[in-house]
């Protein structure tokens, strides 16, 4: 048992120097200089194919199917394959209130749209991942991401830091307790589900689940050069899995998948799920962290809302192995070190994983 001190270390684990709000920088467009437009410029950007007409390929997963037992079967057969060959799925018939989903997106929505000054009162401070700012910035020439964002810890419940907690809207704290809530429930159920794509009990993962981090994303427009800037820089999660929500109906997020980019379109009454670096260890590699990236739209904003799922802080993570001929690739690996080394450096792809695998592979 990790006891309180060590969620609170969960939030200590890195910090981020403070940079530039990009609503407000945003809303003041036209004083921006050449030298601030080109911290936001990512040389990168078109090093890969975009293949929007993939769109349609990305896995759906029908919760409902998964515990129905005429359907169970089959359902985790399409599981493990979006696991094994995407890294990535959307999940439908996930049984989460409605009201719950319309709760959250409101009330996130409601607190970006507060004035500067309203939301700075939850401002990061120093040495602490969570509060409203800006993640990922360790150099003062690295490039930048053109987003916002509200990062909050919010499972086990006393580990929960109440002074980054919004009390506006007035809503905005009960609506975080009931998604934050029900996502631990879909998460232990889909871990459920994935013991069965792996063939180990699910007690084996039934502690991979137990802290919970919330990251609301504000992806302001760019109408100067909505192509050369990114909301997210391409990364894998340091998570044991990921379950995200797109607050609105603008498209951003971008998978990579066999060297190329594939648009996700929204849809409404999905969560998109991704697996993430721990369960790719865990997997021994059967089951890919994808990569991913936010584009920034000329006209539009973008909201949404990720939940990352995670071990024990004490906790180790090993590969499990499916037969005794089957060689190991990774290490096991602390979580707390882990999450120390992944907050470290800028998010570069997936560099953070290399430090896992056994060399020689
Ligand atoms: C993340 C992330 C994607 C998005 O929070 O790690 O990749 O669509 N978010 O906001
Ligand atoms: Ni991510």
């Amino acid at each position: 048992a990790s006891g309180s001190a060590g969620e609170i270390r969960w939030s200590k684990l890195g910090t981020s120097l403070p940079v530039a709000n990009v609503q407000a920088l945003v809303a003041s467009a036209g004083e921006l200089t050449a030298d601030q437009i080109e911290r936001y410029v990512q040389p990168d950007i078109d090093a890969h194919t975009v293949l929007p007409e993939h769109s349609g390929e990305v896995p759906v997963i029908d919760l409902s199917n998964l515990l129905s037992p005429e359907s169970v079967e089959a359902e985790v057969a399409k599981l493990r394959f979006a696991c094994a060959e995407w890294g990535f799925f959307q999940v439908v018939n996930h049984g989460i209130p409605d009201d719950v989903i319309t709760g959250i997106k409101h009330d996130i929505q409601k607190f970006f749209q507060l004035p500067l000054e309203v939301k700075n009162a939850y401002a990061q401070r120093p040495g602490d991942l969570q509060g409203y700012g800006q993640a990922f910035v360790v150099s003062d020439d690295q490039k930048l991401d053109w987003s916002d964002l509200l990062a909050l810890f919010a499972q086990p419940t006393q580990g929960r830091d109440m002074s980054y907690w919004p009390s506006q809207p007035h809503t905005f704290r009960n609506s975080v307790e009931d998604y934050s809530m029900e996502l631990m429930k879909l998460a232990q159920t889909l871990n459920v589900f994935i013991a069965k794509t792996l063939d180990v009990a699910p007690e084996l993962l039934a502690d991979k689940h137990v802290a919970q981090f919330l990251r609301m994303s504000y992806y302001p427009p760019c109408t100067s050069m909505p192509e050369k800037v990114l909301g997210f820089s391409p990364h894998s999660d340091g998570s044991f899995l990921t379950i995200l929500l797109e607050i609105n109906s603008v498209q951003g997020l971008q998978i990579r998948r066999s060297g190329a980019w594939i648009p996700v379109k929204p849809r409404h009454d999905a969560l998109l799920v991704n697996v993430g670096d721990l369960l790719e260890i865990l997997s021994n590699g059967k089951y890919k962290s994808i990569e991913h990236r936010v584009t920034i739209n000329a006209h539009k904003e973008r909201l949404s809302i990720s939940a990352f799922h995670v071990p024990n802080y004490g906790g180790i993570i090993s590969p499990i192995l499916g037969t005794i001929e089957e060689k190991m690739l990774y290490k096991a690996v602390g979580v707390e070190e882990y999450a120390r080394l992944y907050f470290a450096n800028k998010l570069e792809g997936k560099k953070a994983l290399d430090y896992a695998k056994l060399s020689g592979i």
